[in-house]
């Protein structure tokens, strides 16, 4: 290979509901890569698992909600490789030979194992810590280049490069004497000139990379979150979706003309940066619009604009989790397609490391 190949990957978790930051932050922003380069979308349930086990028939029929949300919001089966993580070894594989890259330092500073094993670390599974590993297998497992996701992952991303960058040290003779390598697209003194894993891209942009809860402007909107209130479903039916932004906190204030004013103001930056991205505009056209406005005129403006961007796909989503054949029969094409391209690279990995092939 002269050069990486572009390729994007990205993912989410079967666990809980899907909401509004997973659908703006991420999977929204997916539909249009699909044209650009290749594209591969997957459906983390072992990832699922990290946090204590879900219930079984929860956590498959929570594959095939995330498997019909990514087809309702656009990812086409025609385009884009989706499977569900699970069935292809391969991750596993190489998320255990990460296990042996990074450093237990690295891993010690993810502030999100902190948040999610909050007080009572010690009892922490080993693969919630271990967790950011086989994060940075799914997207090296494919030598992915770009990562589309929601600014939370952000340092989840950061250590997939630590990691692809200590490897491509650690074995660099090895790649080169192989001849497997690819020239470094952007020399530097951290690497070697041959590479064989990417340094992966973060594609974190837009206005709304962290969309906050609609009760608590200064916490992010989340799965978690035990009030419902807190975020909008891609399960919501329209009279959901509108009451929860009726009843969205706010303050008493109107809105500014200016991005500048929404400073200290988080909800009100929330709903405007939500209005944005559903609206595909910015927080500047927002507010070219509706500064000077109360939220008793703004946030039924925002309740018609999320039902009618949302509503069309949560039905569509309904109807696709019904046909749980034509579900299963999208991820098997889709695990095949994610192997074809997984299975040469872990050959190859094995090759580098010096396991012995026998077989
Ligand atoms: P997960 O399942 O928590 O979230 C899926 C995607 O949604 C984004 N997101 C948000 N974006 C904006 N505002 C929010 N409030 C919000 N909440 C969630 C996340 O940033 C993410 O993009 N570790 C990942 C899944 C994963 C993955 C990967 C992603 C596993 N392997 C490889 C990319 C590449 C996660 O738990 O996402």
């Amino acid at each position: 290979m002269a050069e990486f190949q572009p390729r994007v990957f990205s993912g989410v978790q079967p666990t809980g509901n899907l909401h509004l930051g997973n659908y703006l932050g991420a999977v929204s922003r997916w539909v249009p890569l699909q044209d650009r380069m290749p594209t591969i979308f997957c459906v983390v349930d072992s990832h699922a698992i990290t946090a204590g086990f879900p219930d079984p028939i929860e956590l498959s029929e929570a594959t095939r909600e995330v498997t019909a949300a990514y087809m309702a919001a656009g990812i086409d089966p025609n385009k884009s490789i989706i499977f569900n993580q699970s069935q292809v070894r391969e991750h596993m594989e190489l998320a255990w030979i990460f296990n042996c890259v990074a450093r237990m330092g690295w891993l010690n500073r993810m502030t999100q194992f902190k948040e999610k094993a909050g007080k009572n670390k010690e009892n922490a599974s080993v693969g919630l810590f271990a967790y950011p590993n086989l994060m940075a297998a799914d997207i090296l497992a494919y030598r992915g280049t770009h990562v589309p996701v929601g600014d939370d992952q952000k340092q989840h991303l950061e250590l997939t490069r630590d990691i692809a960058t200590k490897f491509n040290n650690d074995f660099g003779d090895r790649i080169k004497e192989l001849g497997i390598g690819v020239p470094n697209p952007t020399p530097s003194p951290e690497l070697p000139e041959q590479l064989y894993f990417p340094i992966t891209e973060p594609m974190i942009a837009g206005p709304a990379t962290r969309i906050m809860s609609l009760r608590d402007g200064t916490k992010k909107m989340s799965k978690s979150d035990p009030s419902d209130l807190s975020r909008i479903n891609l399960t919501d039916d329209a009279d959901t979706i509108a009451k929860k932004v009726r009843k969205a906190k706010t303050d008493p204030d109107a809105l500014p003309s200016e991005v500048g004013g929404l400073e200290e103001r988080p909800e009100a930056d929330n709903l405007v940066g939500i209005f944005a991205a559903l609206d595909g505009s910015s927080k500047e056209d927002v507010l070219k619009t509706f500064g000077g406005q109360q939220f008793s005129a703004f946030k039924p403006a925002l309740a018609e604009l999320a039902v009618t961007k949302l509503s069309p796909m949560t039905d569509e989503m309904r109807r696709l989790k019904e046909d749980k054949a034509q579900i299963d029969a999208v991820l098997k094409d889709g695990a095949e397609k994610a192997s074809a391209i997984a299975e040469p690279v872990l050959k190859d990995v094995r090759k580098i490391i010096g396991f012995l092939d026998v077989r």
